[in-house]
């Protein structure tokens, strides 16, 4: 049942692993968010097309490069009680967000590629090559590391699961008490072309229910297999607040996988939460009170 007369609550990640020096680039995300209110998904969107546009995360702008390749191919989602749409493994798109939105409104749930880069060009999105010359050092730096292991799939399991700042997410409850979701990433380093990450997978990456909404960031493989987003909504459902369903969910994936780069931010009925396995910058905000902050070192 929804609650009004509670505050809009926006709240934004700029992905497990990076570090609180982009934390203002959350807080512009979170405004961004409150200011596109009224529909959550809206807000939601708008959020996260500021984190696209922020060169220092790994969305939209400011990709990673896929293995072995000279360009990104980046995954987006939104979703909320009444729908979901989702694009994969799209290039030279500014803001995936934009696109994955539009899927919402369509018959579909998610298109992935040329057919989804083809539609695109028909709505006029805007095209851009999202890869800066700070990731073209990084992946040349990579690469000579890749080197040493002329089967890369050698590469100590240490190699692939952390030092990746990955995917932006925003979760929103509306002044009407609806709850939205939506992620954008360039997925994770080494990746190989075509492989597709948890961002937009219901109840992976993100995923809304009559709980709350919550967003994941991290090793795409491991979301998945954990269905992480939703595992940290039916916490909420079971009672949990926002913050207890995270870092129960923390818990629960430290145990499996102790080194890897994980995070969440979630909102329920009354609160909102975020916590990542290392570091990840996130900010809260319920209209000009800030309520969120850096979370790092846990
Ligand atoms: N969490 C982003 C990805 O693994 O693709």
């Amino acid at each position: 049942m929804r609650r009004v007369g509670l505050p809009p609550c926006v709240v934004t990640h700029g992905g497990a692993g990076n570090t609180v020096d982009v934390l203002d680039g959350c807080q512009a995300a979170s405004l961004a968010g409150l200011a596109a209110l009224g529909a959550a998904r809206d807000a939601a969107v708008a959020a996260v097309v500021v984190l696209e546009d922020d060169a220092r995360m790994n969305a939209g702008t400011g990709s990673v490069l896929r293995l072995g390749s000279d360009s990104a191919q980046m995954d987006a989602s939104v979703m909320d009680a009444g729908g979901f749409g989702a694009v994969a493994v799209v290039e030279n798109l500014k803001n995936p967000v934009k696109l994955a939105r539009a899927i919402y409104d369509s018959p579909h749930l998610m298109l992935a590629g040329a057919g989804a880069m083809e539609l695109a060009a028909r709505l006029g999105l805007e095209q851009a090559d999202p890869v800066t010359e700070r990731q073209r050092q990084s992946q040349r730096e990579r690469m000579a590391k890749l080197s040493e292991h002329p089967m890369w799939r050698d590469v100590p399991d240490s190699y692939w699961r952390t030092g990746n700042s990955d995917t932006v997410g925003a979760v929103v409850r509306a002044a009407d008490g609806s709850f939205a979701a939506a992620a954008s990433t360039g997925g994770i380093w080494c990746a190989l072309r075509g492989r597709v990450g948890d961002v937009p997978i219901p109840g992976a990456g993100v995923w809304v229910g009559a709980a709350g909404a919550v967003a994941a960031t991290g090793i795409g493989e491991i979301i998945w297999q954990q269905l992480l987003a939703k595992r940290c909504h039916d916490e909420m459902e079971r009672g949990l607040s926002a913050q207890a369903a995270i870092d129960a969910c923390l818990s629960f994936a430290r145990a499996r996988h102790p080194d890897i780069e994980l995070g969440l931010i979630a909102v329920d009925h009354v609160s909102c939460g975020g916590g990542a396995l290392r570091q990840m910058p996130w900010c809260a905000l319920d209209g000009p009170v800030e309520r969120g902050g850096p979370r790092g070192d846990r």
